[in-house]
């Protein structure tokens, strides 16, 4: 069992109390940050622990530490010492925080100290040796808090952890490539994660407590609870955590499914081993390169070239690729099934999610036309298909194939790091603007006239209507965006990966 950690980071004792009250049923324990203070409330922060009805660990951090405090370690002691007063739980101190009598004191009123290390730059060469050497009493809880910039320093920093075994620690991963670290807390015995209120993020990569709670299952989570998770980069925006935990929930299946920024993959599939991640959804860039890890996989990856589910057994890796089916289902209702017989159909991009497009349209008999950027990349798909290629820029092209233009390319999505979906990333790249007006370079086709008698179709979900959509929206076409694939291929991987149908409701 890991601990969900409220880290507060109010200007006043006020707002920290609204904030805790925010997610009271959420939270196992409060850390009050006061380094955030007002200077005027910290002759008060003793009286804090009896204002809320969690145990509060409290937190001085200096801003070589990643924290707000400026003045001397004197001071911080005497801050330290008036706030002692007070009925703290626990206490960070950091390894070179050395105060004989106050550490005493703490001693004495039982006051857990987590004694820590934080590093900004990344994770160290030994993170093993580091964890050892932070505490100075078996009593205390050592905490290393680590940038962490890649997927071979995730794996490092997962390697230490899990190999500190039935000890009281907390091991976190900082940035986008450590998110896992604070969602698996459990799998990884970490003895508490920290979350902050939503949009008071106290360090990167924290998540609001609703969402580790109610979308990570964090309390209910073990050390055996199955891994799953989706793969690419970016990926914190995906809202593929907040389907597949949902059903997990609805389900009652034990198993909890993480995003994993992935740079490297050979490192990611090194950790996946040792997290004994059993399932995985693959997204942009690595639909094609995940091919080499599989020791087997369905026709359809066989076809297209490109796999965006893989599941492990004891045979090792299987591909799947649901986005044949997931790209079709959305368009059946809209037309009907023999429709793309004959249609002129462009599709934009050449990448891995195109690839499996093409392979839908021109099964259902559509005559395909390929727009991309690199122009060679379009060649080799189109032979792979026998259809047509062309620049992206061939707008008289494009005009030929409009019949229904398919956007399979990252331009235009949305890079924010909502990283459950729970929230849908409301800080679009596209802002408001005015009607018929759209921000240049975010729509691959800029050049392109919409005539209204087009079906635009983008597979980018958030944002929900990209400038290309609205583009189109606006000239009249019917449009569909990625929301209703990735539920559809998200429904297939649920049933692969847990051997039961997605909970309808
Ligand atoms: P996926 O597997 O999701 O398809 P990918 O394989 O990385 O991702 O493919 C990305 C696609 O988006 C490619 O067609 C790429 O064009 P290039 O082949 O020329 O790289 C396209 N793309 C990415 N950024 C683009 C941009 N700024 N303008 C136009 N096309 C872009």
């Amino acid at each position: 069992m890991s601990f969900i950690c409220l880290s507060l980071t109010g200007r006043t004792l006020q707002e920290n109390i609204e904030d805790v009250r925010r997610y009271t049923s959420h939270i196992d324990l409060i850390e009050l940050r006061a380094d955030f203070l007002f200077t005027e409330e910290i002759p008060h922060i003793h009286r804090f622990p009896a204002l809320v009805p969690h145990p509060v660990l409290l937190t001085i951090r200096r801003k070589q530490d990643g924290g707000k405090y400026i003045a001397s370690e004197k001071e911080r002691s005497s801050f330290f010492s008036i706030a002692m007063r007070g009925a703290f739980d626990y206490v960070d101190f950091e390894t070179d925080f050395e105060h004989t009598l106050l550490t005493e004191i703490v001693r004495e009123k039982k006051i857990r100290i987590i004694r820590s290390v934080h590093d900004f730059d990344g994770v160290p060469e030994h993170p093993l040796q580091t964890i050892r050497s932070i505490p100075k009493t078996k009593q205390e809880i050592p905490k290393l808090a680590v940038m962490t910039n890649s997927s071979s320093e995730l794996y490092r920093l997962v390697e230490a952890c899990l190999s500190v075994r039935n000890e009281e620690k907390i091991v976190l991963g900082m940035g986008a490539y450590g998110f896992p670290t604070r969602v698996l807390a459990p799998r990884l015995g970490n003895y508490l994660t920290f979350c902050s209120p939503a949009g008071k993020s106290a360090a990167p990569g924290h998540i609001d407590p609703q969402q580790l709670d109610a979308v990570y299952r964090l309390r209910s989570q073990t050390g055996s609870t199955a891994v799953y998770g989706v793969i690419g980069n970016p990926v914190l925006h995906s809202q593929s955590p907040f389907i597949h935990n949902t059903g997990y929930e609805k389900a009652s299946i034990d198993a909890v499914y993480v995003p994993f920024q992935v740079d490297e993959l050979i490192w990611f599939f090194k950790m996946a081993e040792l997290l004994d991640v059993q399932g995985l959804s693959v997204t942009v860039p690595y639909k094609e390169n995940v091919i080499q890890w599989l020791d087997d996989s369905a026709e359809t990856v066989t076809v297209t070239g490109a796999c965006n589910t893989m599941a492990r057994s004891d045979k090792g890796w299987y591909g799947y690729n649901f986005d044949v089916e997931g790209f079709l289902h959305p368009l059946e209702t809209v037309v009907d099934r023999q429709w793309l017989q004959g249609k002129k159909v462009a599709v934009i991009g050449a990448g891995g999610a195109a690839k499996s497009v093409v392979f839908a349209l021109t099964k259902r008999g559509a005559d395909v036309c390929i727009f991309n950027r690199t122009v060679e990349k379009a060649e080799r798909l189109a032979k792979r298909f026998s259809c047509a290629f062309a620049p992206l820029t061939d707008t008289e092209r494009l005009k030929e194939y409009s019949d229904m233009l398919v956007q399979t390319t990252t331009v235009g999505m949305a890079m924010g790091s909502s990283p459950t979906g729970s929230h849908p990333v409301g800080d679009t790249p596209t802002g408001q603007h005015s009607p018929g007006t759209y921000p240049e370079g975010l729509n691959p086709i800029e050049d392109y006239t919409f005539q209204g008698h087009e079906i635009a179709y983008d597979l980018i979900y958030t944002p929900e209507k990209t400038p290309f959509l609205q583009k189109a929206e606006h000239a009249g076409c019917r449009i569909i965006n990625g929301t209703s694939m990735l539920l559809e291929q998200a429904k297939q991987q649920f049933l692969i990966f847990t051997g039961v149908h997605y909970p309808e409701s």
